[in-house]
């Protein structure tokens, strides 16, 4: 069963407006209320996938039921830690072609409740078989949180795949414990490695993959939109291209690579396979309205169009 893990989950509000009028009021007759937070979608594209999988992390008050409640008619197992603090909501405003977002921190947590969350992860681990960690901490957490599940999900040989970014990522990186696998975009690659990445260029891409803060990480994706991907696997190099796609919403595409990634490591899957699955979800997310949200009846026609190059080093 593969483990997926939502520190910050939301209720994602989404308001679509023909128009956004600033200090009057706005009404909104369509309103869509959706399970959100990075690791939820994770959750659903495994789901889709056909393969076990269990939601934890830490959420709290009505708006933690009601993520519940929505797990619940998606038919997806959940075990997480639930406190008194209320989760978050988080707001997108749909208007005139843009997305006007609002995003609740969420609730501040203390030590208490890091204590607690890791005694909660420490049982699950026994049922895992890969581990996903996406997106940021909750207010009071350490910055080294994320490394400390990573220290004991390698104390059981299960591999982790991290999605995260900025220090939270930095810090597990610096730390003697790796993830298996982590899937930066090129904006969250370049704020780690603190140099410019030319995406048309093999060599450029190498460079980056090969910066030392990267080494000792098996796996590691570099996503980059409508171009695909570029990879390190071990010591290999990979370059993933895509057909051009109509897309409809690219907001969760990452987060649903992830689940392909997972779902791939989890049935011990061909790098070229696990590389081209993961690009399928991707770009199946950007063809749906909802976010994290894949139609699987068109998964062999893109799969298809996935063409993984392997680069030999000079
Ligand atoms: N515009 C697009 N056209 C085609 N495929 C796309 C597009 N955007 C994303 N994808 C697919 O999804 C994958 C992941 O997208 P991207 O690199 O944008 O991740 P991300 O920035 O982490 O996204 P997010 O954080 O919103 O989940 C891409 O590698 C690709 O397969
Ligand atoms: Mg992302």
């Amino acid at each position: 069963m593969i483990l997926t893990i939502t520190m910050n989950p939301s209720v994602d509000i989404s308001y679509p407006l023909n128009k956004l009028i600033i200090n009057d009021i706005n009404r909104v007759a369509e309103v869509k209320k959706t399970a959100g937070g990075k690791g939820l979608n994770v959750t659903r594209g495994i789901k889709y996938s056909g393969i076990p999988v269990l939601a934890s992390g830490i959420l709290g008050g009505t708006t933690g039921e009601y993520i519940q409640k929505q797990l619940d008619n998606d038919n997806i197992n959940y075990n997480f830690y639930v406190t008194q603090h209320e989760s978050r909501n988080c707001i997108a405003i749909l208007h005139e072609g843009y997305q006007t977002e609002i995003l609740e921190s969420g609730p501040v947590l203390d030590n208490h409740d890091v204590d607690i969350f890791l005694r909660h992860y420490q049982k699950l681990l026994s049922q895992s078989t890969v581990i996903t960690i996406s997106g940021s901490l909750p207010q009071g957490f350490p910055v080294d949180f994320y490394t400390q599940l990573t220290e004991k999900a390698n104390k059981h040989q299960i591999p982790v795949l991290l999605d995260c970014s900025g220090k939270t990522l930095i810090a597990v990186l610096k730390s003697k414990d790796k993830p298996y696998l982590i899937k930066p975009n090129k904006d969250e690659l370049k704020q780690i490695i603190q140099m410019d990445i030319d995406e048309n260029d093999t060599s450029s891409l190498i460079k980056a993959l090969h910066h030392p803060l990267l080494n000792d990480i098996p796996f590691v994706i570099l996503s980059l939109g409508q171009n695909g991907a570029f990879a390190r696997c071990h010591n290999q190099y990979y370059q993933v291209s895509i057909p051009k796609i109509t897309v409809v919403n690219p907001v969760g595409s990452g987060d649903v690579t992830l689940a392909g990634l997972a779902a791939s490591i989890h049935e011990n899957e061909t790098v070229e396979v696990m590389l081209k699955r993961a690009m399928t979800m991707g770009m199946l997310n950007t063809m749906e309205p909802q976010t994290g949200f894949v139609n699987m009846a068109n998964y062999d026609h893109y799969y298809r169009q996935v063409n993984v190059i392997h680069i030999i080093e000079k």
